[in-house]
């Protein structure tokens, strides 16, 4: 078992206050399908929810470090060098339909460099962590990536374009990959793709028009199990990239190639 940082403490603590609170909300999800206007303002409210719990947490334990949220945007802190970059829900549209299959997700960046971040879905009880140069853990059980260098065999998943701009790249990309590596799985839940290569269950992953809250936490565990994550289309700090390719050294390397060839 690896020894875990104050910070990481801090962090796995305000992940599992904010994941409880959601899993009681989401348990009222169901409930709430069946009316006619559905259950968006509810779930809004509970991802606002958890969101300041996360923020009173470590607000507490770290008053002067700065941060970057989902719901409510950048909060400058006296310390602008640390930053917490956080989406309290993702996976909402999972969420909202009462599909198991999302995440609190909470990164710490120090001087523009990833320092520690932790993934957790609270309906499995799956809580992924990286410290920089530390590993990565499910809970304290080392993670590595998978060796499956198959391209063709290979488990890919993928985000599709919400953003209707990008549709017809989308569209290009979906048909040129599936003809190689057919295997694709769109799961709903950015962060928690990220860390499922971690864990060895996916072994690449593709997205455009993410934002920085959806990638953090992911990129670095992704990274201490060994894997590979960057943008696609130029060479940047892939948290602010918006276009994501990850995975395995080989699948990132297959999969980013075929991507950069495609033009729709
Ligand atoms: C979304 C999820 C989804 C991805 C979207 C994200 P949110 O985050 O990660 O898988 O396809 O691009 O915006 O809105 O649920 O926090």
């Amino acid at each position: 078992m690896a020894t875990m940082s104050p910070i990481m403490n801090v962090m796995i603590k305000a992940a599992e206050k904010a994941g409880r609170n959601l899993a009681r909300d989401f348990g009222e999800v169901e409930n709430l399908q069946v009316s006619r206007k559905g259950p968006a303002n509810f779930v809004t409210a509970a991802d606002k929810r958890a969101e300041e719990i996360i923020f009173e947490e470590l607000k507490n334990a770290r008053p002067s470090y700065s941060f970057l949220m989902e719901e409510s945007g950048a909060i400058k802190g006296e310390d602008p060098d640390y930053l917490w970059i956080i989406d309290p829900l993702d996976g909402t549209h999972n969420f909202m339909h009462g599909i198991p299959h999302w995440c609190v997700s909470i990164g710490l960046e120090v001087k523009g460099r990833m320092e520690a971040g932790v993934v957790y879905d609270p309906i499995k009880d799956e809580l992924f962590r990286a410290e920089r140069s530390g590993g990565a853990f499910m809970r304290n059980k080392r993670m590595r990536v998978s060796s499956r260098d198959n391209f063709e065999t290979a488990f890919v998943g993928f985000g599709s374009a919400m953003d209707a701009k990008e549709f017809d790249q989308y569209a290009a990309e979906l048909i040129k990959i599936s003809h190689i590596a057919p295997n694709l799985r769109r799961f709903g839940a950015a962060a928690l793709d990220l860390a499922y290569i971690a864990a060895g269950r996916l072994d690449g992953y593709w997205e455009r028009g993410l934002h920085p809250w959806d990638v953090a936490a992911g990129a670095l565990i992704l990274k201490e199990a060994g894997g590979f994550v960057s943008s696609i289309d130029i060479e940047e700090n892939p948290v602010y990239s918006r276009n994501l390719v990850a995975g395995n050294n080989s699948v990132h390397q297959d999969l980013k190639k075929a991507l950069k060839s495609i033009k729709a």
